[in-house]
């Protein structure tokens, strides 16, 4: 097994807990790429956007794509906006393999209610917002990735689903 496995999908869609899980089951090296960011930096990703603004955000999430997918096989549990990028979908996706962990924008509300460290769910309206991004994300996150469902899924159940179509794959 050589191909990454990547994770994506939407804030609260549970990349960082079943990559926990892939992990547990496969002892593949788990990388979290806000958590690589943020330890790099020396500043939270709340203090990225509030300091030095998206863009330069978005610019260090390029750049540690293109350093994961030189190394070891690994799980890859990315920033919910790191897969709208068209060169990070193209290394990401000639790689590894991506899965796309698919919610509903109310599945997803219930799940970041309590989102002080995500500064783009900021404010009021909650939902709205999910609503706007998940359309306008969708047809990013379905480019040349496996959708998973994971509406009221148990996280093995989700994690057992990812395997067996990672292991299928040359
Ligand atoms: C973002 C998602 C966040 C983080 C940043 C931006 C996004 O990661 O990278 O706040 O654009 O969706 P999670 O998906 O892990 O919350």
């Amino acid at each position: 097994m050589s191909k990454h496995l990547v994770l994506v999908g939407m804030m609260g869609s549970g990349k960082t807990t079943v990559g926990r899980w892939l992990h547990g089951e496969t002892r593949l090296p788990l990388v979290d790429t806000d958590a690589l960011i943020e330890e790099r930096t020396g500043m939270t990703v709340s203090q990225i956007f509030e300091k030095e603004k998206e863009p330069w955000f978005r610019q260090r999430e390029k750049e540690v794509v293109h350093e994961l997918i030189q190394g070891p096989a690994s799980i890859i549990s990315t920033g919910g906006g790191l897969f709208l990028d068209g060169d990070n979908r193209r290394n990401l996706c000639s790689n590894g393999e991506v899965f796309y962990l698919r919610a509903s924008a109310e599945e997803l509300a219930k799940r970041t209610r309590k989102a002080s460290h995500r500064p783009l769910l900021h404010g009021e309206d909650h939902l709205s917002k999910l609503r706007i991004m998940l359309q306008d994300r969708q047809r990013y996150y379905e480019d040349g990735t496996h959708p998973i469902d994971i509406g009221g899924r148990p996280v093995a159940s989700i994690g057992r689903e990812i395997l067996a179509l990672y292991r299928k794959t040359p």
